[in-house]
């Protein structure tokens, strides 16, 4: 039997290269699969647990849209739809947050992270988050949830939600319990500038991620800059135990080629790092380009965009509001 796929990206502006080698290029790959059946879901709810400005935030959706339509999803084939406009996400997160317990909660390091020092003064919903990511999930019986390394802690959270709801109300598979799908090789892109850190949106120097959208002289003038160590290219994957900047370029190579870490070290041992980082600029550029040129254009067909949110929307809300009056009659609503 084919799987039910479903992730989540949140519309927070900047999707960069960790965005699509550790999620997107997965979705791409199990969409097209015709034994699949898959729901990506724009997650404005989840990006309003920090301010958004409300324009910024209305174009970030489009282009997330655009994004994953860019980097070969076919709307026609995967239901693609923005998770504000299903209102049984939010319901079903309420009722999933009566079902969640503190303790489980107060695990989450992605919280912690995001909190920084100051919990206090984190909303509410930064804290729940994972909850309203069960939510997502459960409501569509999914199986299978492709996400990056990072979300491995939440996708476990929604399974304990799942498992607790079905022991309480005595019932063996109402909620799917959902396997998490992360590759296992270069799931964890990290920054240009410290390969100790996660490329991320919100990093506040550009030149620490490769954007979707950059263009070609952008990319080349990052991976110039990205940061390395003096020593020569490696000739075994053991040099690069605490090379940490050298071994996120290897595997960004690596992951883009679909070799295998070994193999491109084996290319480049005994060359010098600005060779590998033409040929690494190469592959980025013939990957990337392409898909920075076509969310610019899609960006130019709003109307096409709206289409695809409404006719996703649609189709998610049948699947949803079945599932949500299912959840009524079991809590005795
Ligand atoms: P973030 O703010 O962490 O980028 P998103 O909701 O936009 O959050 O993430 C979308 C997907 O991209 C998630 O599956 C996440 O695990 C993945 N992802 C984000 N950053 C990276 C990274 N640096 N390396 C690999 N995967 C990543
Ligand atoms: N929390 C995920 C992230 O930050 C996004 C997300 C929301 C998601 N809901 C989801 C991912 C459901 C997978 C399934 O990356």
């Amino acid at each position: 039997m084919g799987k039910k796929i479903f992730s989540g990206v949140q519309p927070t502006g900047n999707l960069h290269l960790g965005n699509y080698l550790g999620a997107i290029k997965n979705f791409v790959k199990l969409s097209n699969d015709k034994n699949n059946q898959c729901i990506f879901c724009v997650v404005d709810l989840h990006a309003i647990t920090v301010f958004q400005d409300p324009k910024d935030l209305r174009n970030n959706i489009c282009e997330t849209v655009a994004t994953f339509v860019a980097s070969g999803i076919d709307p026609k084939k995967s239901i693609i739809f923005n998770q504000s406009q299903v209102s049984a996400h939010s319901e079903a997160a309420w009722i999933l947050s009566c079902i969640a317990r503190m303790g489980w909660l107060n695990r989450m390091t992605q919280f912690k992270e995001k909190a920084g020092k100051d919990k206090e003064k984190a909303s509410i919903g930064l804290y729940s988050y994972p909850v309203l990511m069960a939510a997502d999930i459960l409501l569509y019986d999914s199986t299978h949830v492709p996400v990056g390394d990072d979300q491995k802690q939440h996708l476990e959270l929604c399974r304990d939600i799942a498992q607790k709801f079905n022991n309480d109300f005595h019932l063996n598979d109402f909620f799917k319990v959902p396997e998490p799908l992360i590759q296992n090789q270069f799931s964890r892109i990290m920054s240009l500038k410290d390969g100790l850190k996660k490329m991320s949106k919100s990093d506040s120097s550009d030149l620490s991620r490769i954007n979707l959208t950059d263009k070609k002289d952008e990319i080349i003038n990052k991976i110039k800059k990205a940061k390395t160590d003096p020593m020569p290219m490696p000739s075994s994957p053991e040099e690069l135990e605490k090379r940490h900047e050298a071994k996120n370029l290897l595997g960004i190579y690596s992951s883009l080629s679909d070799y295998t870490l070994e193999k491109t070290i084996n290319e480049f041992s005994g060359k010098n790092f600005s060779e590998f980082k033409e040929k690494l600029s190469q592959v980025i550029v013939d990957k990337i380009v392409p898909i920075s040129v076509e969310i610019k254009k899609l960006l130019d067909e709003k109307k096409y965009l709206d289409e695809i949110l409404l006719d996703g929307c649609k189709k998610a809300n049948e699947i949803a509001t079945k599932k949500i009056k299912k959840i009524h009659e079991i809590l005795g609503f």
